[in-house]
Parts: structure tokens; sequence; C-alpha cells
């Protein structure tokens, strides 16, 4: 439990920047990293941007899948997770941009799209670390409530929340904002071997309540989390309030 997030990205980047270098003088494999977007990990990265211009940490060795993104925007929306990755962390860090993976929403065929994401994960040999926020309705991902708890990268269906709390990026109007998602399933986050979730604010609260102590249910998708070997939990005050 962290006093804000910018604390909230300094531990996160800390603990990021040791993990991959510790790991990388005793593996030729590259560092596999699964990354988020949303609010919640921006000081994540801002921190790891700065750490990177002192050349405390490379990403030269890191190879990175984002957890998902809109279906029908064009990647260089202004909204388009491409567009976040790439103005808050891609382009201020020094990986090379073969090694980045970002789901495509426009492909032709989508579900060969999905299925292509999970063998390139495993060509990697598997996420090391995945990164994530949650929604305020227990979302993962763009893992809605009621999505499968074995679920694989696949197409998905926005919830009416979901949408609605995603329309402050688009105008305020959830006429604006994309109904459908590609995103990572909540099995292929369960795989990966360390998963790191972000919660901060009151409007989290319930959702890190059921997360952390609920029945696991697939009405609260993040609940599985408690059947994950290697899960932390880095939140604020606020959003320990229910627990
Ligand atoms: C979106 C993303 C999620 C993210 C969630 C929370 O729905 N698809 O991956 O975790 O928002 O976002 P924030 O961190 O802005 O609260």
């Amino acid at each position: 439990i962290k006093k804000d997030n910018e604390e909230i990205g300094h531990w996160t980047a800390n603990y990021l920047i040791k993990r991959i270098t510790e790991f990388q003088p005793n593996s030729k494999k590259p560092f596999v990293l699964g990354l988020p977007t949303g609010s919640s990990p921006i000081t994540t990265y801002e921190e790891l941007i700065r750490r990177g211009k002192l050349g405390d940490i490379s990403f030269k060795n890191v190879i990175t899948f984002n957890l998902d993104e809109y279906v029908g925007i064009p990647e260089s929306h202004p909204q388009s997770y491409h567009t976040f990755m790439n103005e808050n962390f891609f382009s201020q860090i020094d990986i090379p941009a073969e090694n980045i993976h970002i789901l495509n929403g426009n492909a032709e065929d989508l579900d060969k799209e999905c299925i292509e994401y999970e063998d390139k994960i495993l060509k990697y040999g598997g996420i090391e670390i995945l990164l994530g926020g949650i929604g305020m309705d227990g979302h993962i991902a763009f893992n809605e409530p009621g999505s499968s708890l074995n679920s694989r990268t696949r197409i998905k269906s926005l919830c009416y929340d979901t949408i609605e709390a995603n329309s402050r990026f688009f105008d305020d109007d959830v006429h604006n904002v994309p109904t459908k998602a590609l995103t990572m399933g909540i099995g292929t986050i369960m795989d990966a071997r360390e998963v790191v979730i972000f919660g901060s604010g009151y409007k989290k609260a319930r959702a890190i309540k059921e997360m952390v102590g609920g029945a696991i249910s697939h009405m609260w998708p993040a609940s599985i989390l408690q059947m994950h070997q290697e899960c932390v939990l880095v939140c604020d005050e606020e959003a320990t309030m229910e627990l």
C-alpha cells in the first residue's frame, strides 16, 4: 500500500528495473513484459523513462505484449492504445520497434490476429511479468464480468460501465467509445509468471475488495488472481477502503 500514484510508479519501476537487470546477465532469452494502458500505469512509465535516460535500464532486450486494443479505430487515433503506448512510453525508451507487440484492432481477420498473438507470446517463452490495471467492475485488460476464467486472446464486447468510464477519453460522449476490443484472455494473463496489478482511488475499492477477498467468480474477473502463484497488488490507501 503506497501513499499515492507517484509512489506506486516509483515502487513498480524500481521493481521492474531490478527484475529485468537481474534476469539479463543470466539469460540469453529476452525479458517478456505484458503492458497495460489506462491512467494507472502512467507514473510507472514516467519513472521507467526517467531511469532509462539515466542509464539505469535498457529495453533493448525486452519484448513487450500489450494487453488489449480497441476494435475499429485507426492505430493513429489519439485514443488508440497504439497511440497511448507510443506517446507515454515507447517513443521515449530505447526499445527496438520489432520488440513491440500490440493487437491490431483493424485486422481483416480478428480471430486469426488473436490466435497469432497467443502464438507469438509462446514463441518468446511466455510472459515473465505482466502489469495490469483493474476496472471498476473488476475487469482486467478488457475481460469484462462474465468472461470465461479460462479465456484466451479474443474479441470482446465492452460493458456499458466500461464504455461510460472510458468516455472521459472520447470527449465525454459514450457514442464515441468503441464497443468492442481485442484482449488477452484471463487464461493468457494467468499464464504470466508474475502479475502486478495497479489499483488507485476510491472508485476501485469495491473491485479491489472482490479481487483480494471475494469469491472467485467470472463476475469479478480479477478475483481469479487469488489463484495466481505470484501476484502483487500495488495500490493506494483509498483503493483499500473496503478491505
Ligand atoms: C481500460 C483498460 C484496462 C484498464 C482499465 C482501468 O478499460 N482496458 O486495461 O485496466 O481501463 O483504467 P485506469 O487505470 O485508467 O483506471
